[in-house]
């Protein structure tokens, strides 16, 4: 029996895992010391009422005979379909009800949508970078081309047509960083996937974090995409879904490659490998869309964009360069004294028991940067940037 190599490539503990450790022996050894966490993306605001009633709904169907559930429709039900449809219709972008694919969450489709792709494709993926992108394609053994995200692109890089790759990610708003890209960004992008005959994989987890109406929520709004993209997107950030699993996947039956239809391969994938996401958290995703839910899930949106100006403001006052913050719920910042990532991480965590993520983690153009994250809670926020400023 011989095991799956790659895995030697890759770090021993996944970057969450390590942080979590770390942070669980701190408490351990200092009992006595409340942390606060700004580090995993990880919500704190809870279910919004009409998403609530509606999964209460569904438990009480679920308990009749009538209304009794067993396995789903393969890519997921149609009302839930039918509100990502015009979700997006109202962006201009029309799908067709077979193109959508409902999920337990972006990061397992992002992982499992390698199952289509060779593994002799090259692989273009930002630094720094959300780590599964990086992770999933090592576990598989491809190779991975870096694209440099710095401050002078403004994390935001382009691509040199004067090179060639097979799979690109993309993640808009990025994750760590928090940079957008616009419209004409994203049509270069779109451009050269279409000249090189590769795919976007598109990572749409932060778009309801988008401020401003010209910036594109969805890499469809660009002509060409649905040739070259596939889109990533869940309800975990949007509607506090990280620990109720659902998300969504897009898939053109526009885009092939040799002749084969990458919308049908993934069916093909999904049908043999994963069995749907339950009723119940099909209905409360569903109830995401409604008016009264619509209103409820921008006022804990909006809840973490004030906890992001909280931080933001710290910040400049002290004059620390950053980024993100307005349509992202992560800020992406400069260590301070040119400290490098984990020794900034090591400093609060000891000084002032505010737990960030080192930007190390993200890559190697995120040494000596740091991502804090303004899902916790207002009042959590506020005391954590009252310790920062006490010892900036
Ligand atoms: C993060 O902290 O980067 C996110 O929680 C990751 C995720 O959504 O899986």
């Amino acid at each position: 029996m011989k095991i799956n190599e790659n895995y030697k490539n890759l770090e021993t503990s996944y970057l969450f895992s390590t942080i979590a450790k770390k942070v669980s022996q701190f408490i351990e050894n200092n009992p006595q010391k409340k942390v606060i966490r700004l580090g995993i993306g990880d919500v704190t605001r809870p279910l919004c009422k009409s998403v609530v009633d509606a999964m209460n709904k569904a438990v009480d169907e679920m308990g009749t005979p009538e209304g009794f559930r067993g396995y789903g429709p393969e890519q997921g039900y149609e009302f839930l379909k039918d509100e990502i449809q015009n979700y997006y219709k109202k962006r201009n972008v029309l799908l067709k009800n077979d193109e959508i694919f409902i999920s337990d969450g972006a990061k397992s489709d992002l992982g499992n949508i390698l199952d289509l792709f060779s593994t002799d494709n090259k692989v273009l993926i930002p630094d720094p970078v959300y780590p599964v992108y990086v992770d999933t394609n090592l576990m598989q053994g491809r190779k991975i081309e870096f694209l440099e995200a710095n401050e002078e692109n403004d994390f935001l890089p382009m691509p040199d047509f004067n090179t060639k790759a097979d799979i690109i990610y993309l993640c808009s708003p990025n994750n760590p960083t928090g940079a957008v890209y616009n419209k004409e960004q994203l049509k270069k992008w779109v451009d050269y996937a279409l000249k090189n005959n590769a795919v976007i994989l598109f990572d749409a987890a932060y778009e309801c974090f988008i401020d401003d109406n010209n910036l594109p929520h969805s890499i469809f709004e660009i002509e060409g995409a649905k040739n070259c993209a596939i889109e990533f997107c869940s309800f975990s950030k949007t509607a506090g879904f990280t620990g109720t699993r659902c998300g969504y996947t897009v898939v053109s039956d526009e885009l092939n490659f040799d002749n084969m239809s990458l919308n049908k391969m993934w069916l093909r994938r999904q049908t043999t490998k994963f069995n749907g996401v339950p009723y119940i958290v099909q209905r409360g995703a569903q109830a995401v869309f409604s008016e009264s839910g619509q209103k409820e899930i921008f006022e804990n949106i909006n809840y973490y964009k004030r906890n992001a100006k909280i931080i933001a403001d710290t910040l400049k006052k002290h004059n620390i360069y950053f980024t993100g913050g307005i349509h992202s719920p992560y800020i992406w910042l400069k260590c301070p004294n040119n400290m490098k990532s984990w020794e900034f991480f090591d400093f609060l965590l000891e000084k002032i028991q505010v737990v960030g993520t080192p930007g190390a983690g993200f890559g190697k153009n995120g040494e000596g940067f740091f991502r804090l994250t303004s899902f916790n809670t207002y009042e959590n926020t506020l005391e954590a940037m009252k310790r920062l400023d006490g010892i900036l």
